[in-house]
């Protein structure tokens, strides 16, 4: 490709995103500079590849931008152009508009259109022969997201030397509302040609295999796949479930430095000292049921059973897909809501919702995540949510409230949360009161428990469970392939 350079080429290990870690973005006066990428995916790799020394190719955020690979705070970047057509119809469309309310049961309905398909086949490969120009003779890739899911197929295609895994950091769909998708079997077979496919949960990893039962001629023995091909020796898949963490021990460092509490002791006298703050951070999507979560409190406030010189709600909403007019109408929807819910309870000296459209640096939210004593993850359907792991590995301090939504990926392991259905707006409104209401020592035995799970499985094991399993696979595969 365009952008090989000498000393660019024969990685061992290659990470392949949609995005990479960092975002190009450009300040007023013009002077290109770089920020954090948003979301999950970042937050729960960034930390493994400081470890590695392999390669991650991806989009730099912005369009047409060309750049040679270079080096990002110990992480080897190689950026993968999109242009302006690109970005609409493969990115804010193919994979944002279709796949994500698809994958997400359809909270928002899908839009089909073949224009973005055709480009969601075209950048995918674009994708694919970026890593084959860089990877090693027989290096692993590790191929990440519902933006990429042709390439494990289309690199096996070219380089079938590489180990090629695969994880999906969203849900994946039942059968019912996956085969609504007029590429269904395409994109099944574009996965098929990873070694190992990761899923978030179980029932992700059952909804695929069944999806591979229904679309293809492949047997499955769980967590088996025996992909047969015309002409070719039968290859052994596997899909299972890796759910994913976060670097937990470095979030619980940052919450016990003194200028963080500090800055936690700040936000609270900021509100007003308020008996309880509850808060809630999510990228600004209609799948994390911020709207649910503010109607269970408007109506705490309407019967007059909680009040707002008592209680707080600050939910962070960080701007992300602007240009799609489902977030475009979220956005308008939330903001007229919590316009009047404040309208109607604040007070001169206490507000009921204080609501930030931004993104926080990591120092600034272990500060929030202190000062919160009611943590709220209230997603109609979410992959895995790292917030509420985010919120567990902060409070070493033992205290503090998770109430966390069945539907979030996080809830299979966080089992002493308050579980609750965002939909049974009583019963959520119930939990919220049982949250403010718990007495200090059930809220230290809870969350002592969640902070086990968390620091316990955190992101280095994940990656290094998927990778063992992965590099297993292969040399499974090659003794199976010579027997
Ligand atoms: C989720 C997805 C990621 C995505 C992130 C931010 O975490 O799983 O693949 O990068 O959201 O969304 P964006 O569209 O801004 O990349």
């Amino acid at each position: 490709t365009a952008s090989k350079t000498s000393e660019d080429h024969d990685y061992d290990f290659v990470v392949v995103s949609n995005r990479l870690p960092v975002d190009r973005v450009t300040a007023p006066d013009g002077t290109p500079g770089w920020t954090r990428s948003p979301g999950g995916l970042v937050t729960a790799l960034e930390p493994v590849m400081r470890e590695k020394d392999g390669a991650w190719v991806g989009w730099a955020g912005q369009p047409d931008v060309a750049l040679d690979p270079f080096d990002n705070e110990g992480i080897r970047i190689v950026p993968v152009p999109l242009t302006v057509e690109e970005i609409a119809n493969y990115y804010e469309g193919f994979s944002n508009d279709t796949l994500w309310p698809l994958y997400h049961d359809v909270i928002a309905a899908p839009s089909y259109h073949r224009e973005w398909w055709e480009s969601y086949v075209a950048v995918n490969q674009r994708f694919a022969d970026a890593t084959a120009a860089i990877s090693a003779q027989g290096a692993t890739v590790w191929v990440q997201d519902y933006q990429l899911q042709l390439v494990p197929k289309m690199l096996r295609e070219q380089r079938p030397d590489l180990t090629i895994g695969f994880f999906n950091h969203i849900p994946f769909p039942p059968y019912g509302i996956y085969s609504q998708l007029p590429w269904r079997a395409q994109i099944i077979e574009g996965l098929l040609g990873a070694d190992v496919i990761g899923f978030q949960r179980v029932a992700d990893a059952s909804n695929f295999s069944r999806a591979v039962r229904r679309l293809t001629t492949n047997v499955t023995r769980n967590p088996v796949i025996e992909v047969v091909t015309e002409g070719q020796a039968t290859r052994r898949v596997i899909a299972k479930a890796f759910p994913i963490s976060i670097d937990a021990s470095s979030y619980e460092e940052l919450a016990r430095q003194p200028h963080i509490q500090a800055r936690a002791q700040e936000i609270r006298e900021g509100l007003g000292n308020p008996k309880t703050i509850m808060l809630g951070v999510d990228r600004l999507d209609y799948t994390k049921g911020i709207g649910h979560r503010l109607k269970a409190f408007g109506e705490l406030l309407t019967e007059g059973r909680v009040s707002v010189e008592d209680v707080t709600l600050v939910q962070v909403a960080s701007p992300s897909r602007e240009r799609v007019k489902a977030y475009m109408d979220l956005r308008d929807e939330i903001e007229l809501t919590v316009g009047r819910i404040n309208g109607d309870f604040a007070t001169m000296s206490h507000t009921a919702i204080s609501y930030h459209h931004h993104g926080y640096p990591r120092d600034e939210m272990v500060a929030l995540y202190l000062a919160a004593d009611v943590m709220l993850v209230t997603a109609l359907r979410d992959g895995m949510n790292l917030v509420a792991k985010e919120y567990c590995a902060a409070r070493f301090d033992n205290d503090g409230v998770l109430i966390i939504s069945e539907f979030a990926g996080a809830s299979d392991e966080l089992k002493r949360a308050l579980r609750i259905n965002p939909h049974d707006i009583d019963g959520l409104k119930e939990s919220i009161l049982q949250a403010i209401q718990m007495p200090k020592q059930e809220r230290a035995t809870r969350m002592r428990s969640l902070r086990k799970r968390v620091l316990e499985y955190d992101v280095s094991r994940w990656s290094s469970t998927f990778l063992t399993t992965l590099a297993q696979s292969r040399a499974a595969q090659d003794d199976y392939a010579d027997s």
